[in-house]
């Protein structure tokens, strides 16, 4: 017996696919059969991407923009027939153009204690976690609307899930975009269309566990956060790429406004 997901005929979005977990999403949905729009803020992260899926013989188009602007979502989403919508940027927004090589790091998700922060702190995580996700939803749903078919999926964090100290506004976005498309789900059910989240718990898109080997103290901290995990190890992108590719496909269209963690069993729901 043999298993294929094919996404033949499909476009898929993935906001944030310039690196990370994005690239792997990226890249199994194009291994899949879809064409892959790969959108980034920082548009050297997109073009290679999108180049590494014409290389391994897939279609794909880069499409550099900030989800954050709604009116340059709206633009660039609304040009395309999107089947699949991925709602993967997030963390803590784009790094500047300047500090941003492609594989570089973004700011911090991790703000320090909540008493030490101000409304202008938080102002970030809600632009790319929140209205980043709302902004390429809005853009994305009148084309599957019209299709009667459609496929959207966003990636939120066990920060949002379970809460996690010092990433107080991180977590609040997150849970507010689940819970954003929690409500979606229920909105567009009737016209073909699934809606879900994943919510991950680490993933080493840095290079943490080679960084830790030559720092004493990072090894002790991935080794403390390491005991939570019925898995012992970080998560690698590739951990993630496998169920949003069959979140996207034909094959899970009774599945929605459902929230599924990866995450080495950090967290277990019931
Ligand atoms: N890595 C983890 O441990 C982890 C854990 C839980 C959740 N997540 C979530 O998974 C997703 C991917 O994380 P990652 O570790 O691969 O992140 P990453 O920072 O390595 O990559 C994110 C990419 O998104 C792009 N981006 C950031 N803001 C953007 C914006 N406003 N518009 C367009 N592109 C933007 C960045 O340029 C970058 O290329 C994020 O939503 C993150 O919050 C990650």
């Amino acid at each position: 017996m043999t298993f294929t997901i094919d996404l033949g005929g499909k476009s898929a979005v993935v906001t944030g696919g310039g690196q990370g977990v994005g690239r792997a999403i990226c890249l199994s949905l194009a291994a899949a059969g879809a064409r892959v729009i790969v959108n980034d803020y920082v548009p050297d992260r997109a073009t290679l991407v999108a180049k590494e899926i014409e290389e391994l013989g897939g279609a794909a188009l880069a499409s550099p923009f900030d989800v954050s602007d709604y009116a340059a979502a709206t633009k660039a989403i609304g040009a395309e027939k999107v089947d699949i919508l991925v709602n993967n940027a997030g963390n803590a927004g784009p790094p500047t153009l300047e500090a941003a090589p492609p594989g570089g790091r973004g700011p911090s998700v991790s703000l320090g204690e909540f008493t030490n922060t101000e409304p202008a702190d938080w102002d970030r995580y809600f632009a790319v976690n929140l209205y980043g996700v709302m902004n390429c939803t809005r853009a994305a749903l009148p084309h599957m609307i019209a299709a009667g078919d459609g496929r959207i999926i966003t990636i939120v964090s066990d920060a949002g899930r379970v809460g996690e100290p010092h990433m107080a506004p991180y977590a609040a976005a997150k849970a507010g975009a689940a819970g954003f498309t929690r409500a979606i789900a229920r909105e567009v059910g009737r016209d073909g269309i699934t809606v879900n989240n994943v919510a991950l718990g680490t993933v080493d898109t840095i290079g943490l566990e080679d960084m830790a080997r030559e720092s004493p103290e990072l090894a002790e901290r991935v080794r403390r956060q390491l005991k939570r995990y019925i898995v012992p190890r970080l998560g690698q992108p590739d951990d993630v790429a496998g169920l949003i590719t069959f979140l996207a496909s034909p094959a899970a269209s009774w599945i929605t406004g459902q929230t599924y963690p990866v995450n080495g069993g950090y967290s277990v729901n019931m």
